[in-house]
């Protein structure tokens, strides 16, 4: 209990240091910018990517390698953010990511980088580096150069490292209430600084592999990774563009160039000349890259992709050339997240609940995903008597010229991008605990079987097939988000929801633990995350879930397994 008490000691005194350091660069998600601050996604994603190609990633044998790192790396330019996490294997792997002050300084580093006999293999360049001990001569100047130089602050160190649930649960279990404790989950699990640099480089990493052939590329982020909606340790979605839209054009403003490319003939089929270019593309992230493993295609999917794995940077990529909707609506949902403080936690708070009932699974499959989830918070959100967010159509009608964005395939991505012009404020004065119980008791009542969910129309419509949950996607309103949800999964949501519901409500009405009950009890959100510690569970006489026993729900016959043994879901009355 004492090493137990000392840790969530030393998690409180770290998070309060990371948090100070977060707040200092203005870059963390959760921090509630004034409304006039508040950035614009391209702003954000520029600004990223430009943090990216000032950087690069070093390998050293510890922490302790840094002054001297710093000492050797700051001839090339001025380091202004040094960050270190390890990557976990047999051994621990040690790695700080460099910011320099300029892109001419981190290229310059790069540029003095060597192949070394110790680590043959394939030639490449690029901003992911060793750094090899001094030659024997040199190591004590060097370690005396580098113990007498004022460096940047190495923070964070060990920054990918994720807080442990037992640690995170003591600290849900000190919050004063339940709306505290949405905050903490939010503030701990949330993507932090590092992971969103480290996700840029290597988007960087993809852009620069093909930059010869296609000086225009662009390889860009999207999903939880920038939306606003990541947890530490959440994949990477990428897409990669050969060229920009509109392409560009060296003549002078108003003439058209006479200047015109050859190029080659695309085949007849597109999709076909798409999975040939993304085989190709699988086979030299394969055969080139540093740091880029166990490449796997996917391209026979509705949108083709490649997955791999990042060594240098512990990371799952999945990289499409095709999902340029994905892109757009991973924007809408940042602005969604932008629009109110709420928003964020909230939905952290319903995804983890989500993942502990065994409702979300990693892999795809039958059941729900966490984009699904998140489009049923943002609905929830959306047709609350007083709403917290705005039909997606409000955000289209104040569009402005520079916000029109029409895909290549010719779907209309245009909406209101700029928070000035939305000038949505919410008059909705409920807490995230009030919320948090409204979106459960909502969802227990929300009659699947027929209606459709629009965010588009912030309202609910027929339901034009006969999918057992259906969310028109805002962006392809053809197409159902959530066609993979089988009906079992959909009637074990309607189960957990009605269940969360009940435990919510018997909570809400029980203020009266003490301090002590408080740290040794599951209470609050830990109920939810059905914590094996002892529930303390005050059964409402008003709000009763039937009795269902979930195993009855499932289709012997289906040959795929449901995501995880189901627990025991039998509802204690
Ligand atoms: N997307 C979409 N339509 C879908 C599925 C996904 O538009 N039917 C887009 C969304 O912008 C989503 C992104 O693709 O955010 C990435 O999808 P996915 O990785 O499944 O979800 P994430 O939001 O990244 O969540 P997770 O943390 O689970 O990866
Ligand atoms: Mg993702």
């Amino acid at each position: 209990l004492m090493r137990r008490a000392q840790q969530v000691q030393y998690w409180r005194k770290y998070c309060i240091k990371q948090c100070a350091t977060k707040t200092a660069t203005g870059s963390e998600f959760g921090a509630i910018p004034a409304s006039n601050t508040r950035p614009n996604y391209d702003d954000f994603i520029g600004k990223r990517q430009q943090q990216a190609q000032r950087s690069i990633l070093v390998q050293v044998s510890s922490e302790k390698s840094y002054p001297e790192l710093y000492n050797y790396c700051s001839s090339f330019g001025s380091i202004i953010n040094a960050q270190h996490y390890c990557v976990r294997h047999d051994d621990d792997l040690h790695y700080i990511l460099l910011e320099y002050a300029s892109a001419g300084e981190a290229s310059a580093a790069i540029d003095a980088g060597a192949y070394s006999a110790e680590l043959s293999g394939v030639p490449v360049r690029s901003p992911f580096l060793w750094f090899r001990a001094a030659a024997a001569g040199g190591k004590r100047s060097a370690k005396l150069a580098a113990a007498s130089a004022t460096s940047q602050p190495l923070l964070p160190l060990d920054g990918t490292r994720q807080l442990d649930s037992g640690l995170l649960h003591s600290l849900l279990r000190g919050a004063g209430n339940i709306e505290e404790q949405v905050l903490l989950l939010h503030k701990h699990t949330q993507l932090n600084d590092l992971g969103v640099r480290m996700r840029f480089l290597a988007a960087l990493q993809v852009q620069q592999a093909v930059s010869g052939m296609f000086p225009e590329a662009q390889a860009q982020p999207f999903g939880s990774s920038v939306n606003g909606f990541g947890k530490m340790g959440c994949d990477l979605d990428l897409i990669l563009r050969f060229d920009r839209e509109p392409i560009p054009s060296n003549a002078p403003a108003g003439e058209p160039s006479r200047l015109i490319y050859h190029t080659k003939e695309n085949l007849s089929n597109g999709r076909s000349q798409t999975q040939r270019q993304m085989e190709c593309i699988g086979d030299m992230l394969h055969l080139f890259l540093p740091g880029v493993c166990h490449v796997r295609r996917i391209l026979q999917a509705r949108v083709p992709i490649i997955k791999y794995h990042h060594d240098h940077l512990d990371l799952e990529v999945d990289l499409s050339m095709s999902n340029l909707t994905g892109f757009y609506m991973s924007e809408l949902l940042y602005m969604f997240g932008e629009l109110d403080p709420r928003v964020r936690p909230l939905t952290f708070s319903i995804r983890r609940w989500a993942q502990a009932s065994g409702l979300t699974n990693p892999s795809p499959g039958r059941w729900i995903s966490n984009f699904s989830l998140t489009c049923l918070v943002m609905y929830f959100l959306q047709q609350l008597r007083q709403p917290i967010l705005p039909g997606i159509n409000a955000l289209v009608k104040c569009a402005s010229a520079e916000d029109v964005r029409i895909t290549e395939d010719g779907i209309n991505c245009t909406f209101g991008r700029n928070f000035e012009q939305i000038g949505f404020r919410s008059r909705n004065t409920s807490n995230l605990s009030e919320l948090l119980l409204q979106f459960f008791e909502f969802y227990s009542q929300f009659d699947f079987h027929n209606r459709a969910i629009s965010l588009n129309e912030a309202r609910a419509l027929a339901k034009p097939d006969h999918s057992a949950m259906y969310i028109v996607n805002p962006l392809e309103q053809v197409l159902n988000v959530s066609k993979n949800v089988s009906l079992e999964e959909c009637e074990r949501l309607r189960i957990e929801v009605r269940n969360a519901a009940w435990l919510l409500e018997s909570e809400v009405e029980n203020t009266t633990l003490s301090e002590s009950e408080r740290q040794e009890t599951a209470w609050g959100l830990l109920n939810l995350f059905k914590n094996p510690e002892k529930a303390i569970i005050r059964p409402n006489m008003f709000f009763k879930p039937r009795m269902v026993e979930v195993s009855d729900l499932f289709d012997k016959s289906q040959t795929i397994d449901p995501p995880i043994t189901y627990k025991n879901t039998t509802v204690r009355q």
